[in-house]
C-alpha cells in the first residue's frame, strides 16, 4: 500500500521507533526491501537516488517500486533520495512518487528557504511529502559528496523547518555516507538540541554500519527515519562473489537469487534494530 512519509513518520514519532529508508539499486534490491517489510510486518521507505535513475530511468524505477508496493499490504513510501536535479524531482512528484527529498546543501544560502517553501506548496497540493537537507552530510558516494563534516545548527534548523513547512528534516550530526569510516561517532548532545528546536520528525542519513547502541540512542532523541544504502550494496555484492565461485552457473536468476535473500536478511535485522517490526 503506497503511503507518504507523513503517515509513516507520525506513528514512528509518537511511538519512538524509526522507519528505514532503504535505497534500491536494482530490481533484486527492490524485491528484497518489500519482502523484508512483509516478513517483519514493518512499514518501509523505498528510496530511489539520481544514480539509480541514470541507471534505469525514472519511469522504470518508479514502476518497479509501485508494482511491488501495490501488491503489498504494508505501508510503504516511494521516496526520491537526495534530489539535487530539481526539475527531475518535480517530474517525480508528477508521476506519482509519494515523497521526495530536496538536498539544497549546494544552493546559495539565501535562496534555500524560498525555494524549498515553494516546492513544499507544489508537493503538498499533490499529497506528496518533503524531506530536506540544508547542511551537507559527510562521506562520499558516487553522486553524493560531502568530504568534511558541517554540523547542523539547531537555530538555523528551527528557522528552516518553520519557514519552509517541510515534513521531515535531515540532520548532520557526524554520520557519513558510504563505506564505514573508523571511529565515526554521532553527536548526541547536538541531536538533543536539534530535537528540542525542531518540531518535525528527524532523519539520519549515512547510517550503514552504525552500531545498534548509537542507533537506539538516536531514536530516543527524535530520529524517525534512518537511511541505509551501503550495507545493502555490500550484502548484495558479497553474495554475488560467493555465488559465482560455482563456475557452472550461467543463468543470471540463479546468480542473483541468493543476493535477494542476503539483502532481505540485512533489512530484517535493521527493521528489528529500528523497532519498526510488527508496526
Ligand atoms: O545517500 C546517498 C545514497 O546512498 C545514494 O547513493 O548516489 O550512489 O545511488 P548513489
Ligand atoms: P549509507 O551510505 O550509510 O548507507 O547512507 C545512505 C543514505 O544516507 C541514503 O540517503
Ligand atoms: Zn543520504
Amino acid at each position: 500500500m503506497l503511503v507518504n512519509l507523513r503517515e509513516i513518520l507520525q506513528q514512528a514519532d509518537k511511538k519512538r521507533y524509526a522507519v528505514g529508508g532503504f535505497n534500491f539499486t536494482s530490481l533484486e534490491t527492490a524485491i528484497a526491501i518489500v519482502a523484508a517489510a512483509e516478513a517483519e510486518k514493518s512499514p518501509a521507505i523505498l528510496q530511489i537516488s539520481e544514480k539509480t535513475i541514470d541507471y534505469c530511468g525514472l519511469e522504470l524505477a518508479f514502476a518497479i517500486a509501485k508494482t511491488l508496493i501495490d501488491k503489498s499490504p504494508r505501508p510503504i513510501a516511494i521516496h526520491f533520495d537526495h534530489g539535487r536535479n530539481f526539475p527531475l524531482v518535480k517530474k517525480a512528484v508528477e508521476i506519482g512518487f509519494s515523497s521526495v527529498m530536496l538536498d539544497v546543501s549546494k544552493m546559495p544560502e539565501k535562496e534555500r528557504i524560498p525555494f524549498v517553501k515553494d516546492f513544499v506548496e507544489f508537493a503538498h497540493k499533490r499529497n506528496v511529502t518533503v524531506e530536506a537537507e540544508e547542511t551537507v552530510i559527510a562521506g562520499r558516494e558516487d553522486y553524493i559528496q560531502g568530504e568534511a563534516h558541517m554540523f547542523t545548527d539547531p537555530k538555523r534548523a528551527k528557522q528552516f523547518t518553520e519557514e519552509t513547512g517541510i515534513d521531515c528534516f535531515a540532520v548532520s550530526i557526524g554520520s557519513s555516507h558510504g563505506k564505514p569510516i573508523p571511529n565515526e561517532n554521532l553527536h548526541m548532545d547536538l541531536l538533543a538540541e536539534i530535537d528540542k528546536a525542531v518540531s518535525v520528525p528527524l532523519v539520519l542519513h549515512g547510517a550503514s554500519s552504525t552500531p545498534k547502541p548509537l542507533i537506539r540512542q538516536a531514536i530516543s532523541l527524535g530520529i524517525c527515519k534512518i537511511n541505509i544504502d551501503t550495507d545493502l550494496r555490500l550484502a548484495f555484492t558479497d553474495e554475488v562473489r560467493q555465488t559465482l565461485r560455482d563456475e557452472s552457473l550461467y543463468d543470471p536468476r540463479d546468480v542473483l537469487r541468493p543476493s535477494i535473500e542476503a539483502v532481505k536478511k540485512v533489512i530484517e535485522e535493521k527493521m528489528k534494530m529500528f523497532g519498526s517490526s510488527q508496526k
